[in-house]
């Protein structure tokens, strides 16, 4: 029987503007999870990309007064500096926008095809600028409070909804002239046919028990899915609809298997479908619709293998409030680098994140307390002033561990938790354990006072033993943690011989680096300035 792979991707990420911290909770999250299965020894193909396509696309690099292929490439670049500077571990980051997903697309598309409808459908176009105007670029006067600039759904005066026929004396938002109405026939994935094979996969697949039955729900009001879109616009043009593309949400799934035949350099179906795959999807609660519903339905009528389990994360919150640029609480990746080590927030992050979709809150004061009282308080002190020790007193001789130590057995089936709470996604358990692990180890330390007992003589050796079990075994808690902190566990194992077993056997350390550093209240403050200006 040949081994699991397990196939990883976060979703793929709009080319329209920089990384943000919601972005990063996604990735910081499905990279823990990737490290922790290589550390054990699994296969592990990760993935991701840019999601290169659509209408926000076309009109932001119209006002930047570039093309499209130029803007992506340029967000391209700065994403991938963000991933790197985050210590994102993909093995591959593609965009949409390249031979390998169109290749798939058009495999797929043959093969749906039979399940599509043809509609004639009315839209809103905007004469001006000679385009069909998707939903969001409408507004006019809400229909019930008459509120000026409201969208098509709903009301952000009075909070009713309804639809976008509703609205009074729309306008386009491109140049704010009243729309006229076009019609042209639009292609229609029909997903009510697959209702049951939609039920069959979403009762089996892996996910979150909130989202298994919201997803259930749905499927009593499937509607068919238009997967067309008219030109202009930025995408993959329709084979036999010349002057018509493929919607975005289409193609940018594909590209989860696109992204993955570039990686291979050959057929992607080879690993995408074989029994001995495992795919994970790691998402936002906000686009389960897409993944739960339209993704597995998809695959199934191109008789493609749908993806085994989805792992659904929520909004990343500042300080209790949503991240909003009017607020001040907007916080890219770049800006949060600029001040403070990706590391803090990937622990932070990490001390959080549970399997279920709840939001996750920076709150700025409790991210500093984890940060300095915790890790750097805690962990990394545990380490350092062991080694300060046995660097001052022995020569940096640190002695073999002693296996039979209740300390170090205790630590062994603590080993176990940890690591079960890890792949099943609950890292707020294992950073929990984890603690209490190295409180457990502190406290050792402090009732041992081994620099009481090299004051004396006779007690000197029992020191050496001390010191030396209290860095085994913060060896240990590094490794744990290695997934959250990997420069950091580079640094450690840089002056450290590691066995087979991933021990330290009897070896002297020589240059023990420092670790890493407080937070200061400067850092936070120039973070929040840096937001709010
Ligand atoms: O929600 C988004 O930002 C989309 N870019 C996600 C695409 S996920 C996948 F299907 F590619
Ligand atoms: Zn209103």
């Amino acid at each position: 029987m040949s081994r699991k792979t397990h196939l990883i991707t976060t979703a793929l990420f709009y080319a329209n503007g920089p990384l943000h911290l919601g972005h990063m909770l996604e990735m910081i999250q499905a990279d823990i999870h990737a490290r922790n299965l290589r550390r054990l020894g699994h296969r592990v193909i990760f993935i991701s990309g840019d999601d290169q396509h659509g209408t926000p696309i076309m009109l932001q690099a119209e006002k930047q007064k570039m093309t499209p292929r130029a803007m992506i490439d340029v967000i391209y670049q700065l994403h991938r500096a963000d991933i790197q500077d985050f210590h994102i571990s993909y093995d591959h980051y593609l965009g949409t926008d390249h031979e390998s997903t169109r290749s798939v697309l058009s495999v797929i598309y043959e093969k749906i095809k039979p399940l599509c409808i043809q509609k004639d459908i009315q839209q809103a176009y905007d004469d001006q600028k000679q385009m069909f105007l998707p939903d969001r670029y409408l507004k006019g006067k809400c229909p019930k409070c008459k509120a000026p600039d409201q969208y098509g759904d709903n009301c952000e005066a009075c909070g009713c909804t309804y639809t976008i026929n509703d609205l009074i004396e729309p306008y386009s938002i491109l140049t704010k002239q009243p729309p006229s109405q076009r019609s042209s026939k639009h292609l229609f994935f029909d997903l009510a046919k697959l209702k049951d094979v939609i039920n069959s996969w979403q009762s089996q697949a892996k996910m979150p028990p909130n989202v298994k039955n919201k997803l259930k729900e749905w499927l009593d009001d499937l509607q068919p899915w238009d997967i067309t879109r008219d030109g202009p616009y930025f995408g993959f043009e329709i084979p036999d609809r010349p002057g018509q593309y493929f919607y975005v949400w289409l193609d940018a799934p594909i590209g989860y298997i696109g992204i993955l035949g570039d990686y291979l350099k050959s057929d992607p179906f080879l690993i995408w479908d074989h029994e001995n795959t495992h795919i994970t999807h790691f998402i936002g609660k906000d686009i389960i619709n897409f993944h739960g519903l339209f993704w597995p339905a998809v695959l199934h009528a191109a008789g493609i293998r749908q993806p085994d389990a989805l792992n659904v994360h929520g909004f990343v919150k500042i300080d209790g409030q949503k991240m909003s640029k009017s607020r001040g609480t907007f916080i890219t990746a770049r800006q949060f680098l600029d001040q403070i080590p990706a590391e803090y927030l990937r622990y932070y992050f990490a001390s959080k994140l549970t399997d279920a979709t709840e939001d996750i809150d920076l709150s700025l004061a409790d991210f500093k307390n984890k940060v300095n009282g915790e890790l750097i308080g805690k962990i990394i002190n545990l380490g350092n002033r062991l080694m300060g020790i046995l660097t001052k007193h022995f020569d940096g001789q640190l002695l073999e561990v002693d296996r039979q130590d209740p300390l170090w057995v205790s630590g062994e089936s603590r080993q176990v938790i940890i690591q079960e709470y890890w792949l099943s996604g609950n890292y707020q358990a294992a950073m929990r354990e984890i603690i209490a692990w190295v409180n457990e180890a502190n406290q050792y330390v402090d009732q041992m006072a081994p620099w009481k007992l090299i004051k004396d003589q006779l007690s000197i050796g029992l020191a050496h033993q001390v010191c030396s079990l209290g860095f085994h075994i913060f060896f240990k808690v590094m490794n744990q943690l290695s997934a959250v902190l990997p420069n950091t566990y580079q640094k450690l194992t840089a002056v450290l011989i590691i066995d087979n077993q991933g021990l330290l056997g009897a070896q002297t350390v020589r240059n023990y680096p420092r670790l890493l550093e407080r937070l200061t209240d400067q850092q936070v403050d120039a973070l929040v300035n840096e937001v709010t200006n």
